[in-house]
């Protein structure tokens, strides 16, 4: 019997801007989904991450299952009529559609599924950012599957000896999924020259070349492509497993430490560093930093463990202490150069009708 993993995470509001969901938004959540997911899952585990809420569900119907997503976009409609009643900011933000229509992707919910033959035991990672869009993994995730300089297991361990294929989305392209698939380390120059383009090419999946087993799954939405105008960030989740024939906890975190710049940040507009927070923090500072928090499940017959909290350790306190000095030295410059991202990518059409309001003013001296 395969196991299926499935993430659905959304922002249906939150308090005082977008800080972080209320208690009794996320209590209701839980509760549609206890009492309309019988018979369909297996277990469930909610969760924030700044103003995004995260439904972590097991069972046994295969990824991209109709049920388990619209038992998911149901609950975030359910949610967010309590978010009205209470007035909560941004309510019902991620949701983009009207109506339901067989898959949440495409609809503004983000999601990262896994289905596989559960390990006799089955750690697995579970990590949700808020404030940056899916982009934000390539780096992180290039270096746990890829570099030895970070996963040791790669010269180590025999079960990974032969590494890993890269599934690589051009998000750029949306007639529909334009990928690649590149294998670790044959490919390795090909696999980096796209991944430096955090905003074009992302990481869609990871598989085990030792094994043809799945590794990891990313969230590849583009709210700004299925909107066409800005609502917010992707605010993307991935789901790692680990251990054995995939890289360790630990290597898979070591990358965290580096606080790479990310876009995001304040309006979805601005790069910064993605800080590594412990589960369920608040949004603060610029309306950022880009953040990311990681749950540690083993999962066994379809039942989850309590999480354990991977960045709640004294070691990401220094972490968080340099992420906070790279943030502030960055926004010292303001919106100057690289400190805000290119026209592009900016999140707000409003500087759209300015450039043109300035283009008619300009002349060109005879
Ligand atoms: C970024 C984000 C915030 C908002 C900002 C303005 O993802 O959610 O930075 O962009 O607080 O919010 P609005 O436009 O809703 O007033
Ligand atoms: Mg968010
Ligand atoms: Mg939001």
């Amino acid at each position: 019997m395969k196991t299926t993993l499935s993430i659905i995470k959304a922002d249906i509001g939150s308090i005082g801007g977008h800080i972080k969901p209320s208690r009794k938004l996320l209590e209701s959540v839980r509760e549609f989904v206890n009492n309309n997911g019988k018979g369909l899952i297996d277990d469930l585990y909610v969760s924030h991450t700044g103003d995004d809420i995260a439904l972590l569900f097991t069972h046994q119907k295969g990824t991209e299952n109709e049920d388990v997503h619209k038992l998911a976009w149901d609950a975030f409609v359910a949610g967010t009529e309590v978010a009205k009643e209470q007035g909560l900011y941004g309510a019902g933000q991620d949701l983009l559609k009207d109506a339901f229509s067989g898959n949440v992707k495409g609809m503004g919910p983000a999601v990262a599924e896994l289905e596989f033959e559960e390990r006799p035991n089955e750690p697995f990672l579970f990590f949700a950012a808020d404030k940056t869009d899916p982009g934000a993994y390539n780096l992180p995730v290039f270096l746990a599957f890829a570099d030895p300089m970070f996963c040791s297991g790669l010269m180590l361990s025999p079960s990974m000896a032969k590494g890993f294929k890269f599934t690589i989305m051009d998000v750029g392209y949306t007639e529909g999924d334009r990928i690649i698939e590149l294998n670790a380390p044959e490919d390795l120059y090909d696999i980096a020259a796209l991944l430096r383009d955090n905003e074009r090419f992302v990481i869609e999946s990871i598989h085990s070349r030792n094994t043809g087993e799945i590794a990891a799954s990313v969230s590849t939405t583009r709210l700004h492509n299925i909107a066409g105008k800005y609502t917010g960030k992707d605010d993307p989740v991935m789901l790692v497993r680990v251990q054995g024939s995939f890289p360790a906890t630990g290597e898979v975190l070591a990358p965290y430490s580096i606080g790479h710049y990310v876009a995001g940040f304040m309006r979805g507009s601005h790069t910064g560093p993605l800080m590594p927070l412990r589960i369920n923090s608040p949004v603060s500072y610029f309306d950022g930093p880009p953040m990311v928090s990681c749950h540690a499940f083993c999962v066994h017959n379809g039942n989850l463990t309590e999480p354990a909290d991977a960045f709640d350790h004294p070691f990401w306190d220094y972490v968080r202490e340099k992420v906070s000095r790279k943030a502030i030295e960055l926004r010292e410059q303001g919106f100057s150069g690289v400190a805000m991202l290119p026209y592009s990518e900016l999140e707000y059409g409003g500087i759209v009708e300015k450039m043109k309001r300035l283009d008619k003013l300009f002349k060109v001296r005879g």
